[in-house]
């Protein structure tokens, strides 16, 4: 299966980065879709961690071209630190394309996200202060600035200009700050432009040749389904497709020429930021899940908030992806619960709900109806055939399978790049 899609389907840090990189050898191009450095991806090779932000986690594996695609947003400097970075650790960056049409976050963007945040008070989103969303809202205005823009001085200062008029009314006069100089952004742009110059590519012409030649290109997601800004938990989102309808936009490749579409999804679930969390558990329990799991973001280092796994959102991810495959997470931490919870309906306002209500109050006061399985004690995290397993861990993740309606591929039992079992292979070979 030459093309295949890699998505979150809860609410982010499902492991994606190490689903990718599982992928890795057996995949020629990862190509990054969606998201900017508001993601943040693990993997750990050989006991060593490493955190990617806005490089695709196939920059780890030899012999894999990584993309960064149209769809994405590039914060330059974050961009080469990242490089530098990883060039500093002994890895080789530089099979690294980035297409043409891909947007740029400019320093003001990140300014805009963090006074807005601040604006909206209890309203708030808790975003990542990244500038994700205004440059996707500029994108969208049509007064985004593009990486083919650093290579025309002229038009770069225009553009900048054009998105400062009204930026600098707001900063001035609402939100009470210095009005950003337009010359001092373009200069700061232009300064990375010669480095970047090497990189750029038609990313879509790239990929589909590469599938023409009967290449496997995987197409890695930031964030998920349920931060989706179309099937998300509008308004408490990011700002991109981080479902796999987004890889077609977000790299330029058509949807006939996709073959699969894996879902990353922990036997649990966390949240970073505010939004609705039907299965969230509070006070010890929480805090429980919560050290187990060592759940504290990569990016921001904000402590995760943490619940049960949530069967209507699985199934619900499953619908709107289109997945062909599940890779359950984490499945190491669950070990030692006497019981397991999953929820597999809501009671809203006192009727039971299956499937993910259509009205945004409605998912607010969802409350989860729990089926309990049993639990296991065994250590597993050097288990490597689903045979082997605890038999309670197998009925666990054979449930899972049964109530999102997908079959579990891969099942990690560990951070490590070795810790997976492997039902059946991701890629079809
Ligand atoms: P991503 O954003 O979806 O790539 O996920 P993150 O990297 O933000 O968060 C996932 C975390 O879980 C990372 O710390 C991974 O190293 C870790 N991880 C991934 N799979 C497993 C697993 O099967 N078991 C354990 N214990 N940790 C895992
Ligand atoms: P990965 O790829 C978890 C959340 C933020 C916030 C909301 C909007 O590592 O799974 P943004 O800065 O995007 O405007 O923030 O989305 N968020 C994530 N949560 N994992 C991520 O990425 C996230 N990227 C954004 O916490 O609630
Ligand atoms: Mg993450």
């Amino acid at each position: 299966m030459p093309a295949v899609i890699v998505v979150g389907t809860q609410w982010g840090d499902e492991g994606k980065g190490k689903a990718t990189d599982h992928l890795g050898a057996a995949v020629d191009l990862v190509v990054k879709f969606n998201g900017g450095n508001n993601a943040g991806h693990t993997v750990v090779i050989d006991g060593e961690k490493y955190a990617l932000h806005l490089l695709p986690a196939g920059i780890l594996s030899e012999g894999v071209t990584p993309i960064i695609g149209n769809g994405v947003v590039i914060d330059l400097e974050v961009l080469f630190q990242e490089i530098e970075a990883l060039e500093e650790r002994g890895m080789d960056t530089s099979r690294l394309r980035i297409s043409s049409n891909a947007h740029i976050i400019p320093s003001y963007n990140r300014l805009m996200d963090r006074t807005t945040e601040k604006f909206l008070g209890k309203r708030q989103i808790g975003t990542t202060g990244r500038g994700i969303g205004p440059s996707y809202a500029d994108k969208m205005n049509r007064i985004g600035i593009r990486v083919q823009d650093l290579f025309d001085p002229s038009i770069l200062r225009q553009k900048v200009e054009g998105a400062l008029a009204n930026k600098n009314h707001l900063l001035v006069k609402v939100f009470n700050k210095r009005a950003v100089d337009p010359e001092e952004v373009t200069n700061e742009l232009l300064s990375y432009a010669e480095r970047v110059r090497p990189m750029v590519v038609d990313a879509s012409l790239l990929v589909n040749d590469a599938l023409d030649e009967g290449k496997t290109v995987l197409f890695e997601a930031g964030q998920a389904t349920m931060l989706d800004i179309d099937h998300g938990t509008y308004p408490f989102v990011t700002s991109s497709n981080a479902t796999a309808g987004g890889a077609c936009t977000g790299a330029g490749v058509g949807p006939t020429r996709i073959d699969a579409v894996v879902g990353v999804t922990k036997a649990y679930t966390t949240r970073v930021g505010e939004g609705p969390f039907p299965t969230e558990l509070f006070g010890e329990e929480g805090d429980e899940l919560r050290e187990r799991g060592g759940e504290f973001g990569v990016t921001t280092g904000r402590p995760r908030r943490t619940g049960w796994f949530d069967a209507v959102v699985g199934r619900y991810a499953s619908r709107v992806n289109g997945l062909t495959d599940l890779v359950v997470t984490k499945l190491d931490v669950l070990t030692g619960y006497e019981q397991i919870p999953i929820c597999v309906a809501y009671d809203v306002d006192g009727v039971r709900v299956d499937e993910m209500p259509m009205n945004q109050s409605d998912f607010h006061h969802a409350k989860p109806i729990y089926e309990y399985m049993p639990g296991w004690t065994e250590d597993i995290t050097k288990v490597r055939k689903f045979e082997d397993l605890p038999v309670n861990a197998q009925r666990y993740i054979e449930r899972i399978e049964e109530i999102s309606k997908v079959r579990v591929s891969v099942i990690g039992v560990g951070a490590g790049r070795e810790a997976a079992i492997v039902r059946h292979q991701l890629t079809g070979a």
